[in-house]
């Protein structure tokens, strides 16, 4: 691990010790499963909200947790082992509080591949969440649009994704504690989830479609031949993230909603150069839509896991 990379990670985190995935060693240096149970205790001994479903807020819509009933907000820096976030638009802190009467705790931003963080450190709080007690994620992000019909500013559910990005969270030793070595992801997004966020998407009117989402490592956009390799390929959506976090979730069994924002038209198919800040600009202007439909889904997600 660089020194640069070591200057972003918690003086209490186990900096050079990412590299034991499960039960502590002989040093009594802790796993995986015991580093997310003492951030998940840290957590719970600054609330008494149980929140059963977590929200990992992407470019923009962090602000979603500021409205947060009742809040705790925890910055990232303050949780044992949690990672740091460097990208813009992510505030990097986690708000326990309500949605209406449902607790939830939400991340306003996530780590990334692209900021150097290894796949287990991007899928770390996924982990904490588990030993939490969460039952449901939804994981939300901005993404490129593959398919004509997904134009800027359109809201999507992801239906399926396919992994680019060259890693997988559960390589290494599998600690059963979280899951089995070997784990479906079949329906690896909550068929009634997706029903819920498409039928309150089609009730607030705003035409919710549904696509698959492809992960590649970034940072850099994609080139149009690499776009129109994606949609020969079946790819609807592109982007950076969500995908370690979605195989780290199901891992440890909890269900998973997770929805785009077409930030842009993928590379090529305007005749336009791509950039971040049209992204950002995009996430902002679609913000209060998109909070809407997570206040609609949320209480029906709360029915669905009792
Ligand atoms: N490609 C990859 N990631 C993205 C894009 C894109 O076009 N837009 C927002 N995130």
């Amino acid at each position: 691990m660089s020194s640069r990379k070591r200057s972003k990670t918690n003086t209490n985190s186990a900096a050079g010790l990412m590299s034991s995935p499960t039960a502590g060693n002989a040093d009594g240096i802790p796993g995986e499963f015991e580093r997310a149970g003492q951030a998940a205790d840290f957590i719970h001994a600054r609330t008494e909200l149980r929140p059963e479903i977590a929200l990992v807020l992407g470019s923009g819509l962090g602000a979603f947790a500021d409205e947060f009933a009742d809040a705790t907000k925890i910055p990232y820096a303050e949780i044992p082992y949690f990672p740091r976030s460097t990208a813009i638009g992510h505030a990097g802190q986690l708000v326990v509080g309500k949605v209406g009467e449902i607790p939830v705790a939400g991340m306003q931003g996530r780590v990334h591949l692209y900021e150097g963080y290894s796949v287990k450190e991007v899928v770390f709080p996924i982990r904490v969440f588990a030993r939490m007690g969460v039952k449901a994620v939804i994981l939300t992000n901005a993404a490129g649009g593959i398919k004509r019909e997904f134009s800027q500013g359109r809201l999507v559910v992801i239906s399926d994704h396919i992994n680019l990005q060259g890693v997988n969270p559960l390589t290494g030793p599998n600690d059963e504690r979280f899951g089995l070595r070997f784990h479906d992801m079949t329906a690896a997004y909550d068929r009634r989830f997706r029903e819920m966020a498409v039928g309150e998407g089609n009730r607030m009117g705003i035409g919710i479609y549904e696509g698959v989402y492809a992960a590649l490592p970034g940072p850099s956009y994609e080139t149009p031949a690499e776009i129109r390799y994606l949609r020969a390929i079946g790819a609807d959506l592109v982007g950076m993230s969500t995908v370690p976090e979605v195989i780290a979730a199901r891992h440890s069994g909890i269900r998973v909603l997770g929805i785009s924002c077409v930030t842009n038209a993928a590379a090529g198919i305007l005749d336009q150069p791509l950039n971040h800040v049209e992204v950002l600009e995009t996430a902002e202007r679609v913000k209060e839509q998109f909070i809407g439909l997570l206040k609609a889904v949320i209480p029906r997600m709360a029915e669905a896991i009792r």
